[in-house]
C-alpha cells in the first residue's frame, strides 16, 4: 500500500472508544505496510505532557503539543493517529489548520452510556464530586460541527467504525487500498 503523511485525529469523551479504534486502525494500517505512529492522550500525559492537569489552559497546551508532534511526523510521510478528548472546538481547528493533511473523527457515544460502562471508574468518581473538571460531567465537551467521520460506538461495531474511517481515508486519497 502507498500512503501520504496525514493525521487521523480522534476526538470524543473518555471511554467512548478512541483508544480501541486507534489500536485497530493502526493494526490494519501496519499490516498493509504503512508507517504509523500513535499519540494517545493517556500516554502523552505520562511523558510529553507530564504534570499537566485538566483546566482549559492545560488541555489546550496538551493538544497543541500533540498537534506539533503530529505535524512533524505527518510532513515526513508518517501516518499519525491521535486519540485525545480534545474537548475545545477552537483548539482542534487550530491544530487542523497547522497540520494540513487532517482527518477529524468524532467518536460519539451518549454520556449516559459512558457513565454506565465506566471502564476506568472515573464517571462514578466525577458524579460523586471526587474528580473535578471531568469532561461531559463537570467540564465541557464541544462536539465537532462537521467531522469528516462520525462513529457511534453505542450503535455500531468496532469493525463497522473502522470500515467507515478506512473508506474516508481512501476517498481523500491518503491511502491507496
Ligand atoms: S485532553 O482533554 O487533554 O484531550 P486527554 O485525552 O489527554 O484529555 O486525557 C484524557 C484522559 O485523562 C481520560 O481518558 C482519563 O483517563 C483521564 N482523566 C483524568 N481526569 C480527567 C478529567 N478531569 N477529565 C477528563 N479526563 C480525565
Amino acid at each position: 500500500m502507498t500512503h501520504t503523511g496525514f493525521t487521523l485525529w480522534l476526538t470524543g469523551m473518555s471511554g467512548a472508544g478512541k483508544s480501541t479504534i486507534s489500536d485497530k486502525i493502526i493494526e490494519r494500517l501496519r499490516t498493509a505496510g504503512a508507517k504509523v505512529e500513535l499519540l494517545d492522550g493517556d500516554i502523552v500525559r505520562t511523558n510529553l505532557s507530564q504534570g499537566l492537569g485538566f483546566s482549559r489552559e492545560d488541555r489546550d497546551t496538551n493538544i497543541r503539543r500533540i498537534g506539533f508532534v503530529s505535524e512533524l511526523l505527518s510532513r515526513n510521510g508518517v501516518i499519525v493517529v491521535v486519540a485525545a478528548i480534545s474537548p475545545y472546538r477552537e483548539t482542534r481547528e487550530e491544530v487542523k489548520a497547522k497540520i494540513g493533511n487532517f482527518v477529524e473523527v468524532f467518536v460519539n457515544c451518549p454520556v449516559e452510556v459512558l457513565a454506565a460502562r465506566d471502564v476506568k471508574g472515573l464517571y462514578k468518581k466525577a458524579l460523586a464530586g471526587e474528580v473535578g473538571n471531568f469532561t461531559g460531567i463537570s467540564d465541557p465537551y464541544e462536539p465537532p460541527l462537521h467531522p469528516d467521520v462520525e462513529v457511534r460506538t453505542d450503535r455500531e461495531t468496532v469493525d463497522e467504525s473502522l470500515d467507515r474511517i478506512w473508506a474516508e481515508l481512501r476517498r481523500r486519497g491518503f491511502i491507496s487500498q
